[in-house]
């Protein structure tokens, strides 16, 4: 977890930030401007100060990285979160040489100062990445110049598994799956969205594709739900493209969701929907190369796709169908499929797999 501070609130901020030894005392990180860790910098920097002091705590218990890796929103420390989540506040101590607080019992904290001026800064990158693909090129990258380094008597070393590939789930995309599934819904509940029944992030994609489900109480729900998504800082790094299907599809099935983008969208109806030009990953291999420099852009270029794989609300209700707007679909009434069960069982043939 990378401590950084708020220098006008006080605030602390736990990111989890990547970074590199470039010499015995510095090591350049990547960093975004559009993350926690780059609004700190703004702010240091509007203060008029070249550098920032930070500290890295390795190794404690899962909710640091957990909680590190969450878009907690602005203003909210990752310390308060992880107390809630233990079920009791987390034991600091202040750093050695900088005024920041790190967990008592951590094996390793890494103190010093972030260097803001590019002329002091070191090559970072690149790195086997979340996506599966090494990424985040090699540049120059605002860097630490170490002040102390503490840690516990035979100190482990803990490392984390990034890259998420098919068949391959990394510990970034399995947590992220989580965190990622869970902060969105927080967004959409605290933007008002209503009728959200289930959010989810397949962990093979590490939170990129977000899939939404929903029941709809009028028209056009689902850009409502996406804009809320893309409008938060949550959205940075993640929920590049974002499906939304109703409530009778399960969205931790592959399947399901196929399904409803094969039979509800419709691309000329404004299902399918790019929010051209946003802030995204700049490790992201799909982006051109100019796009991805964070010295440059100070975040990565995305254009956002919505799929509203819902029913259209905006087609006329059909007398045809008893004010239905789209038909029944041809799954048996369940006393038939009740009858044909017995029948299988009677005859001595497996149970058929139902759904
Ligand atoms: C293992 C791991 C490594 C990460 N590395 C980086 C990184 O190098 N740079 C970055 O901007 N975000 C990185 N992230 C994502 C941020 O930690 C994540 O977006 C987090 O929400 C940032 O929190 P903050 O905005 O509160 O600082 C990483 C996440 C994980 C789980």
């Amino acid at each position: 977890g990378v401590v950084t501070k708020d220098p006008e609130s006080g605030v602390m901020n736990v990111g989890i930030y990547r970074g590199m030894v470039s010499a015995k005392d510095r090591i350049p990180i990547l960093m975004w401007r559009a993350q926690h860790i780059g609004h700190h910098v703004t702010a240091w920097q509007n203060g008029g100060s070249s550098e920032m002091p930070i500290a890295v705590a390795i190794g404690w218990e899962p909710s640091l990285g957990f909680t590190g890796g969450s878009p907690v929103p602005k203003g909210v420390c990752e310390y308060d979160v992880m107390g809630s989540i233990r079920g009791a506040p987390v034991d600091l101590v202040k750093c050695e040489t900088v005024d920041l607080y790190v967990p008592a019992t951590a094996e390793i904290v890494i103190e010093g100062y972030l260097q803001l001026d590019p002329k002091n800064w070191d090559m970072e990158g690149p790195f086997a990445e979340f996506t599966g693909y090494v990424a985040g090129d090699k540049s120059p990258k605002p860097t630490i110049r170490v002040t102390a380094i503490t840690h516990r008597n035979n100190p482990i070393l803990r490392g984390a598994i990034e890259g998420s590939l098919p068949g391959s789930y990394s510990e970034n995309g399995i947590c992220s799956s989580i965190m990622r599934a869970a902060t969105a819904w927080n967004v959409l509940d605290r933007s008002g969205v209503p009728g959200i029944t289930d959010v989810w992030c397949p962990p093979v994609q590490t939170g990129i594709n977000l899939v939404i489900q929903m029941k709809q109480s009028y028209r056009n729900q689902a850009k409502q739900a996406a804009n809320a998504i893309w409008g938060s800082s949550a959205a940075h790094v993640r929920y590049k493209h974002i499906t939304v299907v109703d409530d009778d599809i399960d969205i931790h099935d592959y399947a399901a969701v196929d399904w409803a983008i094969a039979h509800r969208v419709n691309a000329g109806e404004h299902d399918v929907i790019i929010m051209p030009e946003t802030f995204g990953a700049g490790l992201d291999p799909s982006t051109r190369k100019r796009d991805r420099n964070p010295a440059l852009f100070g975040t990565g270029k995305w254009h956002r796709v919505l799929i509203d794989a819902t029913m259209n609300l905006d087609y006329d209700p059909d007398p045809d169908l008893g004010g239905a707007r789209f038909p029944p679909k041809v799954w048996p009434e369940q006393k038939d499929v009740d009858a044909a069960m017995k029948r299988w069982s009677e005859l001595g043939l497996a149970k058929p797999k139902s759904g």
